[in-house]
């Protein structure tokens, strides 16, 4: 049997969104090249901001100085982000490309996230800083210098680094690695912005950095809780890491998907929750909101269509997805082949809800369940949902 879904209550948090202003839709052109299907009603429950390169993204961007604090018509807080692949904030940081897809501007500083290409031999001096930090490696294989330790991630791994942790890393291998960063609490993405230079997109040439970049660097390192001069013996104690290689974590399956946990709360102080989220055809959550968290999901492999307040959006790989608390939203693979993305919430809480309601899986060669999720599973979804600030909206199509 399937389970009922409660009617919403009066001042659903969906209704309490539907203040804000439309926004211009990105030009079509550009809404088509990434795939995305442009066009919405002038008034959305949640209004989805593109981000392409250029010229919107270095509005909402520029907010991220501590200079500029004026309050906008629409709270940036109150949108669904999405960001193409090539879209964001593009900046030259030591001679190397970054792309920002979100900082704390849009995430009430609970964290910031950046994809980032770094030549072989070349990669981050030593340094520390206060706030948590991980790296998602895309491409290449990178070598970590933590603490008193040396950790080799290659593409598919992750390493989580604490806050206080001095730590550097540098590429090896004969190609560039490309990686994301997701910080906890964002900061950095102020440093960066305001101490790199911004670019207009990523075709280069990134020029090594010039005396005076360097200089403003050094100069505003301080500013943001960014220590360039670790003692030595910052590099003699026992790191507080977490690292996971390619294919390592613990598995479950939920959802009609299958979720390796990369960080969880515990690993993260509660800061975040991060894991690799397989999708195959059909798979997805069903509509929800979540209260507590910022979500965020980055498409790996494949395609995957979100859906917020009935607007919907392709994402095909190197498609940034950003989802404020209180937005209905959900995602499903419509293709016939499978999906794979990143996906986190800051802080940590909505992991726990899987775990609780998913199956551990321990046989990783194993095929998953197909979807759609058992009407147990489903159940048990329900039911748990409230207690972490959890609501399902509708079970339609499960
Ligand atoms: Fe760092």
């Amino acid at each position: 049997m399937r389970p009922e879904v409660r009617e919403r209550a009066p001042g659903h948090p969906e209704e309490a969104l539907q203040v804000g202003e439309p926004i211009d839709p990105a030009p079509q052109s550009l809404a088509r090249d990434a795939g995305i299907l442009a066009g919405y009603p002038a008034r959305l429950g949640a209004t989805i901001s593109h981000s392409p390169p250029g010229a919107a993204e270095e509005e909402s961007l520029t907010l991220l100085s501590k200079r500029d604090t004026k309050e906008r018509a629409v709270p940036e807080n109150d949108r669904i982000r999405i960001v193409p692949e090539s879209g964001g904030r593009w900046i030259s940081w030591l001679g190397r490309p970054i792309r920002y897809m979100a900082g704390g501007e849009q995430t009430v500083g609970t964290y910031g996230f950046c994809w980032g290409r770094v030549p072989p031999g070349l990669g981050a001096p030593p340094h520390r800083h206060a706030f948590l930090e991980g790296f998602y490696v895309l491409k290449g294989e990178i070598n970590f210098t933590a603490g008193n330790r040396v950790v080799t991630i290659p593409q598919g791994g992750f390493l989580a680094i604490g806050g206080g942790t001095a730590h550097a890393f540098n590429v090896v291998g004969s190609g560039d690695a490309e990686f994301l960063t997701l910080v906890a609490p964002a900061g950095f993405d102020r440093y960066q912005a305001e101490a790199g230079r911004p670019v207009a997109d990523g075709s280069g040439p990134f020029d090594p950095p010039t005396p005076e970049d360097l200089a403003r660097m050094r100069s505003l390192a301080r500013t943001y809780g960014y220590e360039l001069d670790s003692p030595e013996d910052a590099f003699r104690v026992e790191p507080e890491i977490l690292a996971r290689q390619p294919c390592e974590g613990p598995m479950i399956a939920a959802s009609g998907d299958l979720y390796t946990f990369l960080a969880e709360g515990e690993d993260t102080g509660g800061r975040y929750a991060l894991w690799d989220a397989v999708v195959p055809p059909g798979g997805g959550p069903p509509p929800h909101i979540q209260t507590r968290e910022h979500e965020g999901f980055y498409v790996l492999e494949g395609e995957l269509t979100f859906r917020a307040a009935g607007e919907e959006v392709v994402a095909g790989p190197g498609t940034f997805v950003g989802v404020p608390p209180g937005v209905a939203h959900s995602f499903r693979n419509e293709t016939d082949r499978p999906a794979r993305q990143l996906i986190w919430v800051a802080p940590a809480g909505l992991e726990k809800l899987i775990r609780e309601t998913g199956r551990v899986v321990t046989d990783r060669s194993a095929p998953p369940p197909p979807p759609p999720p058992a009407p147990d599973e489903l159940e048990r979804l329900l039911a748990a949902a409230p207690r972490y600030g959890v609501e399902i909206l509708s079970l339609e199509g499960r």
